[in-house]
């Protein structure tokens, strides 16, 4: 769907960002800004912050930040246009579509009336469970049997298809529902002129996307039959993609958020259960392995995971898997083993909701806890199956992207299984250089993962120095487009003097460059542009960086001062300020090509050639000095 311009502008016209967020946060007024706890961690004290002066919000603890579409993007985990469907519903506005291509329509048209089909067909279900004899006689006293409420019926939309060969595809033709869609929603089944439907005698369980709208089924059976599948499920459809959804997602997301935690359980009866128990921060993988799709699904609400195994420990090494791709995308993952022959629906209705929130508060793990338990369980402490059980969990250690937090782990396991630090160590590096050496067979990219106690290198350091250059960059765009137009001495305007002084700069940081060159652009026709016109009208990435700019420049200097690198803070230092960033971001940049110069006089030093490079070399260190010299007297002032 494409909504028009007009619908956008007049959906941001309408947009009260107090009012919005304040429909998930408790804000409270604190001078001219909104302050709040932040709702995308669980702080104590508040970081998070609105400017309605501005139309932005910023979150200290997590970083995130933007106008009031992105706000709604990042709470309820939706897409840009999503977000705007959602505010023209709260503003009451109608949204206008723009021309689509004819490839959009169909494409488009599609989707949409499979949507229809699917909740026609949900409607139907659940209808049929509440009012049709056999639905309440057999379907709605299944549900009641196994525990599950009137509202918890609803909640999930439950239902029940009927025991014949098709009475719903005789109720979709009267109410007009074409057959190929009613197929291609996977409904139906053509089979040689016969048709029938898909799901007949079983009860049901939609499947809904992150904004509500079924796109599947599970369908249960009902009696104990050896030759029928417990479940039939549907098929994958231009709308249902089973490794790209969770079960439970929808009714979930809130309290997974709120929670900081989302267990990960197997069945559409656990997370219903669960829910039940008053756990409602619950998805289930619908019994396929886990996908990387749906970790990310995961990853927009929180980045904690509690795997929830059967008491059967087969099944969990087979999902072990699981738990090694969840810590490879950067999640921290816990674990909870339920007693042999026990899953979380059977044994939430055994011991009742609260036994069941004890049991979950105390049978908690980290996952080496967890894993060293497993092995530990299967030999006694015999040194053979101790290797092992270090093998398989510096393996999953090794997954971990961050390289401080392998290190904790690694401190960990040293400590629960009693072996030395430098042990474990060397088994991590081994298994880091030879996955190294396999990415590097697979692409011949360089790649600097892999510094873990080694000394120092080139790389490093031009690393750092990028960095450095980066903050420099970052402090001068700040200036320039915060107080551009301040005088800062007599007749000379703050972006007068950058400007002149960068003249012949060209920023490194891409984000930095772009809002450079259009300050530079509209300059020629005479504009002088501000915070404001970069959050109004710049690109996405460019909005991101303006709204850290200006959302706290205290918070900005803090963090500048950690890394050593001076930056005042008062407006009333403006003019010191500026002339001490642009000197030290000249002072950075011939730093980092006297770096680049003794790099290519060492590659050259063979062939002799190196006289025009070493006299760059001192010209260069001459610079460098003055600056230095200069850096000094402000510094020192
Ligand atoms: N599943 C499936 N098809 C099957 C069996 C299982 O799709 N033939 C999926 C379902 O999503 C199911 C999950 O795997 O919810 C877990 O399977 P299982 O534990 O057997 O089912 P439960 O949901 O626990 O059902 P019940 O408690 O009623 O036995
Ligand atoms: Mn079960």
């Amino acid at each position: 769907m494409r909504i028009s311009d007009d619908t956008i502008q007049e959906i941001k016209s309408q947009i009260d960002i107090i009012d919005v967020i304040g429909e998930f946060v408790n804000l409270k007024k604190s001078g001219t800004n909104y302050k709040a706890l932040s709702p995308f961690t669980s702080e104590k004290t508040p970081s998070f912050f609105v400017s309605p002066a501005k139309d932005i919000y910023k979150c200290f603890s997590s970083g995130k930040g933007g106008d009031a579409i992105n706000f709604i993007m990042e709470i309820e985990g939706v897409n840009y246009i999503e977000a705007l469907q959602y505010l023209a519903k709260k503003y009451g506005i109608q949204i206008r579509e723009t021309e689509e291509t004819d490839e959009d329509v169909l494409v488009h048209n599609e989707r949409e009336s499979l949507f229809i089909v699917l909740s026609f067909a949900k409607d139907y279900f659940v209808r049929t469970l509440l009012e049709h004899p056999e639905g309440k006689s057999v379907g709605l006293s299944y549900f009641r049997e196994r525990g599950f409420d009137d509202p918890t019926i609803k909640k999930f939309e439950l239902g029940y298809s009927l025991d014949t060969w098709n009475a719903f595809y005789q109720e979709a033709l009267q109410q007009k529902y074409q057959e190929d869609v009613l197929e291609k929603a996977g409904l139906i089944i053509r089979k040689e002129d016969k048709v029938y439907d898909r799901f007949r005698g079983r009860v049901l369980f939609p499947i809904h996307n992150l904004t509500g709208k079924t796109i599947a089924f599970g369908a249960r059976i009902l009696t104990g039959e050896k030759n029928q599948p417990k479940y039939i499920n549907s098929p994958e459809t231009p709308v249902y993609h089973k490794s790209q959804i969770l079960y439970g997602i929808y009714q979930g997301r809130q309290a997974i958020r709120q929670k900081d935690n989302c267990y990960l359980v197997e069945g559409y009866t656990d997370v219903i259960s669960m829910h039940m128990a008053g756990e409602e921060n619950v998805v289930a993988s619908s019994g396929t392995s886990l996908t990387d799709g749906q970790i990310a699904m995961i990853k927009r609400y929180t980045n904690n995971i509690t795997v929830l195994f059967d008491g059967d420990e087969a099944g969990i090494k087979a999902s072990l898997r699981g738990i090694d791709m969840i810590l490879q995308s950067g999640l921290n993952v816990r674990a909870v083993m339920f007693p042999e022959g026990e899953d979380p629906d059977s044994y939430a209705r055994k011991i009742g909701p609260s036994g069941f929130k004890e049991y979950l508060k105390d049978n908690t793990r980290d996952f080496i806890s967890f894993k060293t338990a497993l092995f530990a369980r299967e030999a006694q402490q015999d040194p053979i199956t101790k290797a092992k059980t270090i093998k398989e969990i510096v393996a999953s250690i090794a997954r971990i992207p961050d390289g401080v937090q392998r290190a904790v782990y690694i401190k960990e396991t040293s400590v629960l299984l009693a072996i030395d630090e430098s042990v474990l160590i060397s088994e991590l590096n081994k298994i880091l250089i030879s996955e190294r050496q396999k990415r590097k067979s697979d692409a011949r990219e360089p790649d600097i993962s892999l510094i873990e106690k080694t000394a120092e290198t080139t790389l490093d350091r031009s690393k750092s120095s990028t960095e450095s250059i980066r903050l420099q960059e970052k402090e001068s765009i700040r200036l320039l487009i915060n107080y551009g137009l301040n005088e800062i001495e007599e007749e000379i305007l703050l972006y007068e003097f950058i400007l002149s002084e960068l003249e012949d700069v060209e920023f490194q940081t891409p984000v930095y460059r772009t809002i450079f060159d259009t300050f530079k652009e509209n300059l020629k026709k005479g504009h002088v542009l501000d915070a404001d016109y970069f959050l109004k009208y710049g690109p996405e990435e460019v909005k991101k960086e303006v709204v850290d700019l200006v959302a706290n420049p205290y918070e900005i200097s803090v963090n500048w001062q950690n890394k050593r690198i001076f930056v005042p803070t008062e407006k009333d230092l403006l003019s010191r300020s500026v002339f001490d960033n642009i000197i030290r971001l000249k002072y950075r940049i011939v730093s980092r090509l006297i770096e680049e110069n003794i790099e290519e006089i060492r590659e050259l030093k063979k062939h002799d050639e190196t006289d025009h490079l070493l006299k760059v070399n001192m010209e260069l260190k001459k610079i460098k000095s003055e600056l230095a010299k200069k850096l000094g007297i402000v510094v020192a002032s």
